[in-house]
Parts: structure tokens; C-alpha cells; sequence
């Protein structure tokens, strides 16, 4: 099968690979890159466990091929070099977001858009930035306060 060559920015990091047209970027950032944090929970686009940002854009990774984001910037929840997101995974820690954690790196990269786009959201506001991810264990509940203790540290960390 014809190989293509691509360059795609991850987490700060250029990579050059030669991929294989089909190439999902969900599978290109596990299998290639060994960015096991975007998960894969479902097979019909829903579960949003695979969310990435591309280009600053929340993407639901497995709903795009890794061809399709030469040149592209993409950010995932191990990039530690992003404060906002180290603070949000704290939060989902500390608050008690997570059980098996299996959603979390696509309910912290949609919070970080969310985050980015409104510094004070409502629960409401929360709730309709996350309604693409799906989380089987923890209710919801915790996730709301995760996300919103998190803006409330950001927002003091802006301030100061
Ligand atoms: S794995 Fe991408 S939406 Fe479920
Ligand atoms: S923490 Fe288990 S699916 Fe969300």
C-alpha cells in the first residue's frame, strides 16, 4: 500500500512519519507516537474519549484520518508543557472526576477548549461543552466541579 509522508506537530514536538492513507489520527497518535492517553471508546464517533485539540479545535481523533492534519498542530492530555491542562487534570484528580479514568483526557482536552472560550462557565455552559463526551462511571457531578474549580484557578492564576 503507497506510504504518505506527513509532518504533524504533537504536543509541541514535530513528527515526520510515512502513514498509510487509512490511517486514523486516533491510531496514528497511539500506534505511531505512543500517545496511549486518547483512548478509544467506542466505534461509532459518540464516546468522545478519543478528543484531541487540532489547530486549537476540540476533533473527535477517530473521526479523522492522520493524512488529513499534515501540517496541523495537535494538542492532547499529556501535553504537560500547557499549565490550564495540568490544572484541569488536577481537578478531575482531586475532585473526584474520574473512577476509571478512561474518559478523562477527552473530558480535560474539551474542558480546556471550553476553558479557553469562557473563563466563568455556568453548569449549564459545562454541561452543553461536555455533552460530547460520555463517561460510564462517575455521574457527572464531579466532573462539573472538577471543571468548574478548575476555572476559578485559572482565572486567579490569570489575575495574579
Ligand atoms: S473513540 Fe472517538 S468518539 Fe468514541
Ligand atoms: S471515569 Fe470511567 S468512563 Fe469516565
Amino acid at each position: 500500500m503507497k506510504k504518505h509522508t506527513v509532518k504533524i506537530t504533537v504536543n509541541g514536538k514535530e513528527h515526520q512519519s510515512e502513514i498509510d492513507a487509512r490511517t486514523l489520527l486516533t491510531h496514528f497518535l497511539r500506534d505511531h507516537l505512543n500517545i496511549t492517553s486518547t483512548n478509544i471508546g467506542c466505534d461509532t464517533s459518540q464516546c468522545g474519549a478519543c478528543t484531541v485539540l487540532v489547530n486549537g479545535e476540540s476533533v473527535k481523533s477517530c473521526t479523522q484520518l492522520a493524512v488529513q492534519m499534515d501540517g496541523a498542530e495537535i494538542t492532547t492530555a499529556a501535553n504537560d508543557q500547557i499549565s490550564d491542562i495540568e490544572v484541569i487534570k488536577r481537578n478531575f484528580h482531586e475532585s473526584h472526576g474520574l473512577q476509571c479514568g478512561y474518559c478523562t483526557p477527552g473530558m480535560v482536552m474539551s474542558s480546556h477548549e471550553l476553558l479557553k472560550q469562557n473563563s466563568n462557565p455556568s453548569d449549564d455552559e459545562i454541561r452543553d461543552a461536555l455533552h460530547g463526551n460520555i463517561c460510564r462511571c462517575t455521574g457527572y457531578h464531579n466532573i462539573i466541579e472538577a471543571v468548574k474549580k478548575s476555572a476559578a484557578e485559572i482565572r486567579e492564576g490569570a489575575a495574579s
